[in-house]
């Protein structure tokens, strides 16, 4: 068994499970163009691993990869990260020779959400969810390239909310969903209160987002959250199979065609401010400050 240490610094092998990087960009271009694809087995990631930041962030040919690299949170996402991911986000889309952005998260987590240390022990007056939250999920609902995102254990909060802006989702069995906005006296964030109920019906988007349910990956699929199942061993095959389809469609016509599946951008965006503000209120609230106590001062 691995220490989370060392996986913090490290991709997960779906093959072997060991500490190796896999080049998933290699193994598009050698799809992409018909040719003997190479294994996935142990092949390297060339980029930096720029392990402090918790998100690494990989262009090569045709991907934006953004890989949640904070294991040992189990990749709860700072404030730093959130910028991370909005540049990118935004440089992914003007760079030419991008088609498509990919979230990972790490081996069995995908995101617990958002450090809950940034809620609390700040002067929150109007602080709420913060700029860098703000512009990454503007960068996040204005992308005008395809999105893409493998999961792989527990996406929670934001983890799961980013998700319904992604136009391909993949998990695996382990995987779930799930948003404690109200058990931590919050509310829901991400324009998720607006596209949930459109994504899942009003009913189940309560479930998730009023009460908390937890979703396993079945759950999810049928809600209309997830594409695609796709065990342990063969989510990244599976996830480069999606993204090499995407990435031979003629791009002008595939990003005017998601844009029109979105939706009015400025309705979600609205929403989006909206939904910051009642966030800031309650997370200034003392229940929201007791519940989220609880949880950093755990023994
Ligand atoms: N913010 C800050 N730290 C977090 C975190 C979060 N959202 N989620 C996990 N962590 C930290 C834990 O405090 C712990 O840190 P420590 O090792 O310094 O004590 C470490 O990550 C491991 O977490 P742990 O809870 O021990 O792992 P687990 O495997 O038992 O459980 C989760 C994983 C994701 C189910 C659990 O951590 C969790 O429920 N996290 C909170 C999720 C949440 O409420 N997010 C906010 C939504 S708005």
């Amino acid at each position: 068994m691995r220490s989370n240490k060392a996986l913090s610094k490290l991709n997960w092998c779906t093959e072997c499970q060991e500490e190796v990087s896999i080049q998933f960009t290699l193994y598009l271009y050698s799809s992409a163009l018909g040719v003997t694809q190479p294994t996935l087995h142990h092949l390297r990631m060339n980029d930096s691993d720029d392990s402090h930041s918790g998100v690494v962030v990989t262009i090569e040919n045709a991907i934006s990869t953004i890989r949640f690299n904070r294991i040992e949170k189990k990749n709860a996402i700072t404030r730093e990260m959130y910028l991370a991911m909005a540049t990118a986000l935004s440089e992914g889309d003007q760079n030419d020779s991008v088609r498509v952005h990919l979230f990972l998260g790490g081996y069995g987590v995908f995101s617990a959400g958002n450090d809950l240390g940034d809620f609390i022990g700040h002067d929150l007056t109007g602080a709420g969810l913060g700029n860098e939250v703000l512009s990454f999920l503007r960068a996040l609902v204005t992308a005008e390239k395809s999105i893409v995102a493998a999961v792989d254990g527990p996406a929670i909060g934001i983890g799961t909310t980013l998700l319904m802006h992604c136009d391909y989702v993949l998990a695996t069995p382990r995987s779930y969903f799930q948003t404690p906005f109200v058990d931590l006296g919050l509310v829901p964030e991400a324009g998720s209160s607006l596209v949930a109920p459109r994504l899942f019906g009003p009913q189940r988007a309560f479930s998730l987002l009023a009460m908390g349910q937890r979703w396993g990956a079945e759950e999810a699929m049928n809600a209309g959250l997830v594409n695609k199942i796709v065990d342990e061993q063969n989510i990244q095959s599976a996830t480069l199979e999606v993204v090499a389809i995407l990435a031979q469609k003629p791009q002008q016509a595939l990003s005017t065609t998601r844009r029109l599946l979105r939706g009015d951008t400025a309705e979600i965006l609205s929403r989006i401010e909206e939904e910051a503000g009642h966030f800031s209120r309650h997370l200034a609230s003392e229940e929201a400050q007791a519940a989220i106590s609880v949880f950093m001062n755990r023994g």
